[in-house]
């Protein structure tokens, strides 16, 4: 990754806060780490306090501004108390990254209620619930001093066409890239822009147990690059989704597969 000095001005992120939720794990401590490399002072959130500490101890070095809260991104009234803290905290927010997820692969007649209702939890109602508890003071900041922000939702290749056997976790990120693309149109007025970043597959906890042998086969022959992603794979579409750099894109699911998503036969 380039040093902050060699990046371009309109890739720095001086001055700005970032929120990272599901910063703890594999994709976004990684996304978390080049959004604090360009310069901005960046929060992640997470529940497992020990996972942070070693994803804290990793994104400091080279002396990186990233700090932890604690919060469940499933409870509103976490999320509430979450913004306060951080705008008492750190006084501003500009950038908002929800990849808070969960994945699962039983087949459909044997998902259970309970299944069903934990992943659309995570999956999609934490979004959305966070998209509003940040939005509100997005839009009431962009009313009152016309400075606007970026919202990164983290979709998935299954939310363009639905990947087989991940039934809940296929229907949770469609309505995360729907829901993306209708706040891009609500608060494109505001200069609030919200993009979902499309990640293809990148070995993580969330998905370990379904990538059997004979999936990542399947995977690794539908992918034309042939490979998986590797995490630091996702640090140039997160910075241009954050930056000046990506000022005039809102509302795109921006794909990084290795081309998974356009083989069709
Ligand atoms: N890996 C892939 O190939 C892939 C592909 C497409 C999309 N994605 C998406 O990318 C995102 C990151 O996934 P990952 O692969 O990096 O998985 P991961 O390492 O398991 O990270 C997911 C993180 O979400 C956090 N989380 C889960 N439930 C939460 C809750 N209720 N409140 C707050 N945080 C919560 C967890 O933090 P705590 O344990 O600290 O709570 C965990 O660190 C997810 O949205 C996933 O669906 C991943």
């Amino acid at each position: 990754m380039s040093e902050p000095a060699n990046l371009p001005s309109s890739l720095r992120l001086d001055d700005r806060v970032a929120v990272v939720i599901g910063g703890t794990g594999i994709l976004c401590s990684r996304m978390a780490g080049v959004l604090a490399e360009a310069g901005a002072r960046t929060v992640i959130i997470g529940r497992d306090q020990v996972k942070a500490g070693a994803v804290l101890d990793r994104l400091r070095a080279g002396g990186r501004n990233v700090t932890f809260e604690s919060c469940d991104a499933v409870s509103r009234t976490q999320l509430r108390s979450l913004v306060g803290r951080i705008l008492a905290s750190r006084g501003s927010i500009d950038i908002l990254v929800n990849g808070a997820g969960l994945n699962s692969s039983t087949p459909f007649l044997d998902i259970s209620d309970e299944e069903m209702e934990r992943m659309v939890a995570v999956n999609q109602f934490a979004t959305m619930r966070s998209c509003q508890e940040f939005g509100k003071y997005f839009v009431e900041r962009a009313q009152s001093s016309g400075v606007g922000a970026s919202i990164i939702n983290i979709g998935s290749a299954s939310g363009l066409n639905p990947l087989s056997r991940v039934f809940t976790y296929s229907m949770s990120k469609a309505a995360v890239h729907n829901l993306t693309k209708s706040l891009a149109r609500e608060w494109g007025p505001f200069g609030i822009r919200c993009n979902v970043l499309v990640p293809g597959f990148f070995p993580a906890e969330q998905n370990r147990a379904i990538l059997t042998p004979e999936r990542i086969d399947q995977i690794l022959r539908h992918t034309p690059m042939g490979r998986f992603g590797d995490p630091d794979e996702l640090t140039g579409a997160t910075l241009l989704l954050a930056s000046d750099a990506g000022r005039f894109i809102t509302g795109t699911e921006l794909v990084v597969d290795g081309g998974f998503s356009v083989v069709s036969v």
